[in-house]
């Protein structure tokens, strides 16, 4: 009975998740602003800031960027860890939102 609770509620967990995180750049940015933001900014961060800026990237470098974090064939630990929870479907809006801001 336990499991069978537990599982309903990891499958709604999933399908909220889907929904909220459709492909279109809006999806992209709701997810951009919430969590890459803090590290990457809205706009290009200052010069000494660490963290490369993503506005106006060339989309497939950045779905490219991403899934190498993704499969670890692109080694960067915080990246890693991000990229690791991203479907394919968040890859894209994010970059798809990313590439049509002004830098
Ligand atoms: C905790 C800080 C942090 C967060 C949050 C974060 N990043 Fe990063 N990101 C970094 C750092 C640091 C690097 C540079 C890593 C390297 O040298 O490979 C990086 C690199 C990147 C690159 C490669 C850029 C380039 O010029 O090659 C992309 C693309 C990227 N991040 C996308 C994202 C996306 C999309 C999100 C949100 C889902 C995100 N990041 C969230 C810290 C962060």
């Amino acid at each position: 009975m336990k499991a069978i609770v537990l599982t309903g509620l990891c499958l709604l967990g999933l399908s909220l998740q889907t929904s909220v995180f459709a492909a279109s750049p809006y999806a992209g940015q709701a997810r951009a602003a919430a969590v890459c933001s803090q590290c990457h900014g809205i706009r290009t961060p200052s010069a000494e800031a660490p963290f490369p800026s993503l506005a106006g990237q060339d989309q497939t470098y950045l779905e490219t960027a991403l899934k190498q974090y993704r499969d670890k064939t692109r080694k960067n630990d915080v990246m890693n860890a991000i990229a690791g929870s991203l479907s394919d479907t968040d890859i894209q809006s994010v970059a798809s939102y990313y590439s049509k801001l002004k830098p």
